[in-house]
C-alpha cells in the first residue's frame, strides 16, 4: 500500500445513502500516494445508510447523528479540515457553514445551474433532465455557501444523454464521472490549489490531470 504523507488533511464525509462517492474518495486516498487527504470520519443522518457499513469495512470512525449541533461537535472533536457532502440529504445549518467557510465541498449530479436547488436530489435530478430532453448533463463539485447548490463551482464534467437513457441509466453514467471529479476536487483542495475569488474558483496550475 502507498505510504501516507504525514501532512494529510483530515476529511469528514457526510452521507445518507449508498456511499459510492465515499468509496471513491477512500480508494483514491489508498491508491494515490499524493492524494494529500484522509477520510477520518463518516457521519450519516440515516442508520441504514450503506455508507456507514463502508466506513466500518474500512475501519474509519463512523456515526449516525441526526442533530446538526451534534454533527458540528463531532467535526470539531476530530479537528476536521474539510467536510465533504457525498449524497447527504440534509440541509447544512449556518452554524456548520460559518465554522467551515469554503471548507465544505458538495457533489451534485447535474451541470449547475441546471436541475439544482430545492427539490432536486437523487433520481429527481435525472428525471427532470430526461423530461426536458437535454442532450448533455453531468456533475458538479462546489463549495457550500448559504444558498442551495449556489456556492463557487470547483469542477464540472459533461455526460452525453443518449436517447435510449432513462433516469436510472443517466444516474449510473453520471455517477461514474462523480467518482472521478469528487476525489479530484479533494486532492486539489488538499494541495492548496483552489482559490475562491468571489463566486468563482481559480484552479492553480498543477501537474496532474483535471477532468
Ligand atoms: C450522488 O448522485 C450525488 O451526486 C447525490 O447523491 C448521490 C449519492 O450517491 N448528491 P452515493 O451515495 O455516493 O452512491
Amino acid at each position: 500500500m502507498a505510504m501516507k504523507l504525514s501532512s494529510n488533511i483530515k476529511v469528514a464525509v457526510l452521507v445518507s445513502g449508498s456511499g459510492s462517492n465515499l468509496q471513491a474518495i477512500i480508494d483514491a486516498s489508498k491508491n494515490d500516494r499524493d492524494f494529500g487527504a484522509e477520510v477520518v470520519l463518516v457521519i450519516s443522518n440515516r442508520e441504514k445508510a450503506y455508507g456507514l457499513k463502508r466506513a466500518e469495512l474500512e475501519n474509519i470512525d463512523h456515526f449516525c447523528i441526526k442533530d446538526n449541533e451534534e454533527v458540528l461537535k463531532k467535526l470539531k472533536e476530530y479537528e476536521i479540515d474539510l467536510v465533504v457532502l457525498a449524497g447527504y440529504l440534509k440541509i447544512i445549518p449556518e452554524s456548520i457553514i460559518d465554522e467551515f467557510p469554503n471548507r465544505i465541498i458538495n457533489i451534485h449530479p447535474s451541470l449547475i445551474p441546471s436541475f439544482c436547488g430545492m427539490g432536486y436530489y437523487g433520481l429527481k435530478v435525472h428525471e427532470a433532465a430526461i423530461e426536458r430532453g437535454v442532450k448533455v448533463s453531468g456533475c458538479t463539485t462546489h463549495f457550500v455557501n448559504k444558498m442551495a447548490d449556489a456556492g463557487p463551482i470547483i469542477l464540472q464534467k459533461v455526460v452525453d444523454v443518449d436517447f435510449s437513457y432513462d433516469a436510472d441509466r443517466l444516474q449510473q453514467e453520471i455517477l461514474k464521472e462523480e467518482h472521478k471529479i469528487l476525489p479530484e476536487s479533494i486532492k486539489l483542495f488538499a494541495h492548496g490549489k483552489l482559490e475562491v475569488v468571489g463566486n468563482r474558483v481559480k484552479i492553480r496550475s498543477n501537474n496532474w490531470c483535471v477532468h
